[in-house]
């Protein structure tokens, strides 16, 4: 089959890449590149695990095709934060035990991080509505929600 060049930016890197048209994004960003906090789960457009950001906006990497992202922006959770620098976000959740197993944070960061850039200051409806495309199956979600309020709050936005 013949492959497809694609040329992207990933976490602020700018790349270029052959691949096969089959590929997902979910797959490309695993696999290809080694990028492996985006988590696979349902792999059907289901549970929001795989979300990534793609100019700024949350997308469903398991239901993607990686050439229908060329020219395009991608933010994954190791473009975020690092280890010995958290981003103010990862750090709240931690604070705010909304991490249990883990799966569903690195979705859940990038959702918030995209309505934060989007609207400063949420309410917890808003952040409801945002992260309701990303399934939890071990918070009940409330700290998460704190979580992202005073992220918010510290960034100047909150209520
Ligand atoms: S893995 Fe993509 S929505 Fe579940
Ligand atoms: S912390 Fe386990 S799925 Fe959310």
């Amino acid at each position: 089959m013949d492959k497809i060049r694609i040329r992207v930016e990933v976490n602020g890197k700018p790349l270029s890449a052959e691949i096969e048209p089959h590929v997902t994004l979910l797959e490309f960003i695993r696999v290809h590149l080694g990028l492996t906090g985006t988590k696979e789960g349902c792999g059907r457009g289901d549970c929001g695990a795989c979300t990534v950001l793609v100019d700024g906006e949350p997308v469903l990497s398991c239901i993607k095709m990686a050439f229908q992202v060329d020219g395009c922006s991608i933010t994954t959770i190791e473009g975020i934060g690092e280890n010995e620098r958290l981003d103010i976000l990862q750090r709240c959740f931690v604070d705010h035990g909304a991490i249990q197993c883990g799966f569903c944070t690195p979705a859940m960061i990038l959702v918030a991080k995209a309505l934060l850039r989007r609207q400063p200051n949420p309410s917890r409806d808003m952040i409801r509505r945002a992260i309701s495309g990303v399934l939890c199956r071990c918070t009940g979600y409330r700290k998460i929600v704190d979580a992202i309020e005073t992220a918010a709050g510290e960034q100047g936005g909150g209520r």
